[in-house]
């Protein structure tokens, strides 16, 4: 099946009539355009696991679906074996993957909900979960739009944009973060032009960004993750905005790798450096950067991708998914409250007054 060219992108999207929740392949986009249907929490945590859905905010609106999933398959049995399994379907989801810090923030927002629901028959529980997915979705969305208003005033017309991975409705429940910003730019007129770091080793930039700007007509140009520097050099890029999978309190934050590589040169060619999180992607427990969990995925997507290998067979590999980049480097945190330029621990806390 192929999207239409005007497609709206629902990452995901709930099946009333299936009672499942579709997720888009993000494995086999853009050569294929399929959505998966997902119908239990451990179902959903392979999905993360898998990179069928990426991207934090995408991750933790997944993980909501994944308890409301989990309830309805189980409201039949008695109450206490529909707690254990509850519990096992939040420990397995949980487990899915380590750095995007949503996917923690939206399970305990679904704990807080069972337990307001404690003395419920599990239908209703269940029902009132799935009700809890739906709002995480739509508040994510919301949020997204809201970073857009307030973002888009730091793009002028005319400005060439660099980006890195994927920030866009593909990563979260739609219409995204740092392309959300590039998006409300476009919406009310600027001209930009947005270069895309192809994202060694998974190509988020290449296969998803590239996809997904050219369905708005959004002009843009793909390059490969070595190449920034040069265009730096040579005066052909003027801001750099990207998402993020885990902000500290001080505003250090974790990103896909190669964002603290793009954010030194930022810095070296005196460029601004912008970040686009809504306050679920935020971890006040942490201090700062050091403590953020950094995901090691499979020696294989080093190797090579999709099926060919162009690396020596046993050679040794390194495969951090993320890095990350101190707060110093940040020009400003544009969040769903508001724009926080050169952020810290005092106006990031002032973020949740
Ligand atoms: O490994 P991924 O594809 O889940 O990593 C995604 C990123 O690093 C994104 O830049 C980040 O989640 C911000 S998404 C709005």
């Amino acid at each position: 099946m192929s999207p239409s060219p005007r497609l709206i992108i629902e990452t995901l999207r709930w099946d009333e009539a299936r009672g499942v929740l579709e997720m888009i392949d993000q494995r086999v986009l853009p050569a294929r355009f399929e959505r998966l249907a997902y119908d239990s929490a451990s179902a959903v945590a392979d999905g993360i696991r898998s990179m069928v859905v990426r991207g934090a905010p995408a991750i933790g609106c997944a993980a909501a679906y994944g308890v409301a999933l989990e309830a309805l398959r189980c409201r039949d049995l008695c109450a206490h074996a529909f707690a254990a399994a509850l519990d096992e379907g939040f420990a397995v989801l949980d487990a899915s993957r380590p750095t995007a810090v949503n996917l923690r923030w939206a399970l305990e927002h679904m704990r807080l909900c069972l337990d307001a629901l404690a003395d419920a028959p599990p239908g209703v529980v269940a029902g009132r979960l799935l009700q809890e997915a739906h709002a995480v979705l739509a508040a994510d969305v919301a949020a997204n739009r809201a970073m857009g208003a307030h973002g888009a005033a730091l793009l002028s017309d005319g400005m060439r944009v660099l980006t890195h991975c994927n920030a866009g409705a593909l990563a979260t429940g739609g219409y995204g973060t740092a392309l959300g910003v590039i998006r409300a730019a476009v919406a009310s007129g600027k001209h930009l032009q947005v270069i895309a770091d192809e994202t060694r080793p998974f190509l988020q930039g290449a296969r998803l960004t590239a996809w997904e700007l050219q369905q708005e007509d959004i002009p843009v140009t793909l390059i490969t993750d070595n190449m920034a520097g040069h265009l730096m050099q040579r005066g052909e890029v003027d801001a750099v905005i990207v998402g993020a999978d885990r902000v500290a309190a001080n505003g250090d934050f974790a990103n896909k790798i190669g964002t603290y590589m793009v954010a030194v040169l930022a810095h070296r060619h005196g460029l601004p450096f912008y970040v686009a999180a809504p306050l679920s992607t935020i971890d006040r427990r942490l201090a700062d950067g050091a403590g953020i969990p950094i995901e090691e995925r499979a020696a294989a997507e080093v190797r090579g991708f999709a099926g060919q290998q162009w690396a020596p067979e046993g050679v040794a590999v390194r495969n951090p998914a993320f890095d990350v980049t101190p707060a110093a480097l940040v020009t400003a945190l544009i969040t769903e409250r508001g724009v926080v330029p050169a952020p810290n621990v005092d106006s990031i806390a002032a973020l949740f007054d």
